[in-house]
């Protein structure tokens, strides 16, 4: 199957190496990116090139599904499933969306998209996802897109504040199943 799925304005498709400048601005952005893992800053072009060539090879040894979200035909964000249960058939969320588009149902229809193809697509069992605990806006996109709530674990990220401080998050787990 295609990788094309569409909801309202939303659409998702396989990320491609010609959206690595859209990345690369959207990710340069502390506003986005403080509530995630693992993201140099500054986020150049050359970050945003190495991280899609990792995800097309991801997705060619079926280990991961980096999709590009467009909106209204720009490019605002990602979201991915990913395979940490190493051949379970439990993938993991996650996505972000560029700070101008926040607000608009853009995360929550690219979630929903993402679960459409996990299920009908890679016949998955199960997707689960976390969030910050302060960051209840990555909770509610899981909670609109039909994931229940199945644990808080505490104290479980380091993140450093905007002050430069460091600080322990409380981690929301969530997850839906394909039944
Ligand atoms: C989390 C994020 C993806 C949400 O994207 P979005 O397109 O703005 O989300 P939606 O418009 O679909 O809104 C989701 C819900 O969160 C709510 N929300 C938005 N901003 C919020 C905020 N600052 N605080 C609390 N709730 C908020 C929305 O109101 C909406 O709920 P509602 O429909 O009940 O009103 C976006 O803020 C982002 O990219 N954040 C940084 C990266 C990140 O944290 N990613 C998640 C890690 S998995």
């Amino acid at each position: 199957m295609k990788p094309k799925l569409k909801l309202g304005k939303v659409e998702i498709r396989k990320s491609r190496m010609s959206d690595a400048t859209a990345i690369s601005k959207i990710l340069d952005d502390d506003r986005v990116v403080n509530n995630l893992t693992d993201i140099p800053s500054p986020y150049t072009l050359r970050c945003a090139k190495k991280d899609i060539e990792n995800s097309l090879k991801y997705w060619k040894q079926k280990k991961g599904y980096a999709f590009t979200i467009i909106y209204d035909s720009v490019v605002v964000g990602q979201v991915f499933l990913e395979d940490p249960a190493r051949g379970m058939k439990a993938y993991s969320i996650g996505y972000y969306i560029a700070y101008d588009y926040w607000g608009r149902g853009i995360a929550t229809n690219a979630a929903k998209l993402a679960v459409k193809y996990g299920f009908n697509s890679l016949g998955l069992k199960k997707i689960w996802g976390d969030n910050d605990s302060d960051m209840s806006a990555s909770g509610r996109v899981m909670e609109k897109a039909g994931f229940k709530q199945e644990g808080l674990m505490k104290k479980q990220v380091y993140r450093k504040t905007s002050k430069g401080k460091e600080k322990y998050v409380d981690l929301v787990i969530w997850g839906k199943i394909n039944r």
